[in-house]
């Protein structure tokens, strides 16, 4: 009995540790780079170059904030114009890989 309530709540925590959602929450106003200054320069450093990402044509800026990656957080708060000017930001900021 003991022994299957410790399994339960083993599980759930787990399962907690891989959906790592990030409760940043644009204030009005801000533009893309204040949020990325705000939310994603701490991880995302720019190369000598000022870009800070090497992008394929396959990467969907947009559903990596809200979807988070393999280590990096969700962050489902950021949404509609904030996204859409983060994204923006993002891109300008990126070198295309070819
Ligand atoms: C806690 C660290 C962390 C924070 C904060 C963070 N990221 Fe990331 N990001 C990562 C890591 C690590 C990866 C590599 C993919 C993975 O393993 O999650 C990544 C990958 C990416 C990629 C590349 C995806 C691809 O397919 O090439 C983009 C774009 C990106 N992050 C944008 C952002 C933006 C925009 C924010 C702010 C809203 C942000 N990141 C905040 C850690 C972070």
């Amino acid at each position: 009995m003991k022994y299957s309530l410790l399994l339960t709540v083993g599980a759930a925590s787990l399962l907690a540790g891989c959906s790592k959602n990030n409760d940043f929450t644009p204030a009005v106003g801000m533009d893309g780079e204040a949020i990325f200054q705000a939310a994603c320069a701490e991880c995302h450093e720019a190369d000598d170059g000022g870009y800070y990402f090497e992008l394929t044509k396959t990467t969907d800026i947009g559903k990596t904030v809200r979807g988070g990656g393999l280590m990096m957080p969700a962050f489902p708060n950021i949404q509609g114009e904030a996204l859409r000017s983060l994204e923006e930001y993002v891109a300008a900021r990126s070198r295309m890989a070819e």
